[in-house]
């Protein structure tokens, strides 16, 4: 069997660290590995209108930005097919079909969409001053993203831990379809990240994971400067007023992130006075180092992994219309693996009426016998 990689994200901002170190690096090193036959990263505007019905104007410019995000990090159009959700209609017409093999309650009990709910204030309840429901399309948001990843029979889906919930219940519909039409979709394997400080990384409060709208995120496109100025204004350990106090590093963002991006390379380049970030830590918790210095060896990990980025992003950022090519070409691409699944779906549903001799010749004679 093939091996294939769908991922995705949804255009509604710029991407942000906690997207890189959640999915785009490792899209990235997968692209790179060669182990794969092939690989399909979507941009899910159309899941992303979703929750933005009134606002498709920002879905529609953050296309460009999450495209340039994606080659600028280096995924390879070479190497990797890269679409837009929406130019790919097959996609509904999957959903559609799969709407009747899933319940309601199903789709309540869905963790990531109960709490997506929540955090939206999506209520209709007499006390809810707004009376804001939620869109039936929000609702079944993650039957549709089950049409995304059979669609192209894709093996193995990258991503983060709070798509989880969508990938079981994309399973369960594999099963569900399987089962009722026969053998027809590929049951897909979730890929997590490996190091668990990229499962979740905080924001630069600490609070909460990067959201923009909380303004806590650290942007793959920002200036050198702006990364600066958010590592030094990161939250560390309220307690550790003097360099000699004794400091935490449990629930310290800047610890956090070295242990989600120091290397063995990078002490020995920025702070060689440590064997490691296990001697750095003990060092912290003892007393007698300052967060400044902490600071500045994040900033100058940081710096090596951005910078290149940065400056592959201005070179694209010069030639937009061909980014549009890019994304073209991908969403035909995209659309043909697509159809080719939905005749299949078809065909195991015995909905492809046309293509069905069999049928019109058993109606055909039953008719002439009456
Ligand atoms: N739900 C994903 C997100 O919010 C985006 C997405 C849409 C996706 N369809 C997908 C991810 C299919 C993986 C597979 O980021």
């Amino acid at each position: 069997m093939e091996k294939i990689i769908l991922t995705g994200d949804r255009p509604t901002g710029k991407l942000h660290l906690g997207h890189y170190v959640g999915s785009l690096k490792r899209r990235v090193e997968l692209q790179n590995s060669g182990e794969f036959d092939k690989i399909f990263i979507m941009i899910a505007d159309a899941q992303a209108l979703t929750d933005n019905a009134d606002n498709p104007e920002k879905v529609r410019q953050n296309i460009i930005e999450v495209a340039l995000d994606y080659l600028s990090a280096g995924l390879d159009p070479e190497k990797c097919t890269i679409f837009i959700q929406s130019q790919v209609p097959e996609l509904c017409e999957l959903a559609f079909y799969y709407m009747n093999l899933v319940t309601v309650q199903r789709l309540q009990r869905n963790p990531t969409v109960k709490q997506e709910i929540q955090m939206r204030g999506f209520s209709d309840d007499e006390e809810n001053a707004n009376k804001k429901g939620t869109p039936v399309g929000f609702f079944t948001y993650p039957i549709s993203q089950a049409s995304d990843i059979t669609a192209f029979k894709a093996t193995v889906v990258p991503v983060g831990i709070d798509q989880a919930p969508m990938i079981e219940q994309t399973r369960e519909i594999v099963h569900k379809f399987n089962t009722v039409y026969g053998e027809t979709l590929v049951l897909p394997e979730m890929m997590l990240p490996e190091n668990s400080a990229c499962m979740r990384l905080p924001g630069t409060d600490g609070k909460a994971k990067m959201s923009k709208s909380l303004g806590n995120c650290i942007y793959l496109s920002d200036t050198s400067k702006e990364i600066k100025k958010k590592v030094n204004s990161m939250y560390t350990d309220p307690e550790h007023l003097q360099i000699s106090d004794p400091g935490h590093v449990e629930g310290n963002v800047v610890f956090t992130y070295l242990d989600a991006f120091s290397t063995p390379d990078h002490f020995a380049k920025y702070l060689p006075e440590y064997s490691g970030l296990d001697e750095m830590k003990d060092h912290y918790r003892r007393g007698g180092l300052g967060d400044g210095t902490c600071k500045k060896f994040l900033f100058n990990i940081m710096e090596e992994f951005l910078q290149p980025i940065r400056e592959r992003r201005k070179e694209y950022e010069q030639d937009i219309p061909k980014v549009y090519e890019i994304l073209r070409k991908g969403s035909e691409v995209a659309r043909a693996k697509a159809a080719a699944t939905l005749d299949e779906v078809k065909a195991a549903m015995k909905i492809n009426y046309f293509d069905d001799a069999e049928l019109i010749k058993a109606q055909a004679e039953a008719y002439r016998q009456r």
